[in-house]
């Protein structure tokens, strides 16, 4: 990647905008030598401490930070983009249906991909955060036709991250030495993180823990873990999902380590049984700034149940959002 690359990053006022604009900037996203220039896009009531973000970008003096624009505009702010982290959203509040969350959702997302498919560069990268988040790119995929639709991708790193860390500390071993973890199916409480393909210095790390921690403590403890950290910490995760976006994209541009791969989700091809079109979680290698789902695993009746629950899952909300008319 030479640069400089025009990063827009949505909801940029918010928690997560905030643990993720300074690592950008920085050159955490990209590479420590690839330029950047940031377009924030805010809802109008927000652009206000948008502003406050850019003085504090300005005071940090980055040597790779060559611009800041912040607008109220999706036509303005995906102008040029060639990397998208669609963070804003509009989270579920008290007696919210799913529908109204679909719905409120869609009238972020739809505008969205019809902005970035009007004015976004043609190498356009799009992360989405925001949740729901599989479906959320889906909406947004669905109103660009014009770009290639793997470019729409949802985040599962966090869960990823949080899955390896916890069979780290299970195992006291260090991070490093967790390979092949993968997520499948949606971010959200189905999601499936399955360690009988992960590996713990080369060995299966299903073998190396018993059976009912796996399957009572290991993966209810990721999948819930959200819901953890807002109880600590008053507040939901923030900086552990800025950095989850950072691994994501720069994964995504750098490619993934010989013998290794990680979580994505992105467009199903059909593997593994998800149907053609779902963005779910998947085992995905990258490759010249593509994301490739890792073929030929053997899926056991455990872990078919599983992706099975949470792929069923995608398809319902697929079904909502198509009811709805938002896709
Ligand atoms: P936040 O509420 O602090 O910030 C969201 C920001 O988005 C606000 O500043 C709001 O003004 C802005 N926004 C709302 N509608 C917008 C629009 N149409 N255009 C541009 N900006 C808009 O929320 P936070 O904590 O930063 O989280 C953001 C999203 O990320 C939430 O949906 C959350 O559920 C999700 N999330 C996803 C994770 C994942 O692993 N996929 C992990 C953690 C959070």
């Amino acid at each position: 990647v030479q640069g400089p690359v025009t990063v827009t990053v949505t909801g940029a006022a918010g928690q997560i905008g905030y643990a993720l604009l300074f690592r950008i900037a920085s050159g955490h996203l990209l590479g420590p030598d690839v330029p950047v220039k940031l377009r924030l896009l805010e809802i109008t009531p927000a652009l206000k401490a948008a502003e406050g973000t850019a003085m504090e970008l300005a005071d940090c003096a980055f040597p790779l930070l060559q611009s800041v624009d912040i607008s109220d505009d999706p036509r303005v702010a995906f102008d040029g983009a060639n990397v998208a982290l669609l963070v804003g959203a509009r989270p579920r509040t008290k007696g919210m249906e799913r529908g109204d969350l679909l719905e409120a959702n869609g009238g972020i997302f739809k505008p969205q991909g019809e902005a970035i498919n009007a004015v976004a560069a043609d190498d356009i990268k799009v992360l989405v955060v925001g949740n729901p988040a599989n479906t959320n790119a889906l909406i947004a995929q669905a109103h660009a036709p014009d770009v290639p639709a793997e470019r729409f991708t949802a985040m599962t790193r966090l869960d990823h991250n949080r899955a390896i860390s916890q069979l780290a500390s299970k195992l006291d071993v260090p991070v490093s030495a967790i390979k092949k973890l993968t997520i499948w199916g949606n971010h959200s409480a189905t999601q499936y993180p399955d360690l009988y393909h992960a590996e713990v210095n080369g060995k299966i790390a299903a073998e190396q823990v018993d059976a009912s921690w796996l399957k009572d403590e290991f993966i209810p403890t990721v999948a819930k873990r959200g819901a953890a950290i807002i109880e600590a910490r008053g507040a939901s995760s923030a900086a552990s999902a800025a950095n989850a976006a950072i691994d994501h994209v720069y994964t995504w541009v750098n490619g993934t380590p010989e013998g290794d791969w990680t979580s994505a989700a992105i467009p199903s091809d059909g593997s593994y049984g998800v149907p053609e079109g779902l963005i779910s979680s998947f085992p995905v290698t990258a490759k010249g700034g593509k994301f490739e789902i890792v073929q030929g695993l053997e899926i056991d009746a455990f872990s078919r149940e599983r992706i099975d629950a949470s792929v069923q899952e995608l398809a319902e909300e697929r079904d909502a959002v198509r009811q709805l008319g938002l896709i």
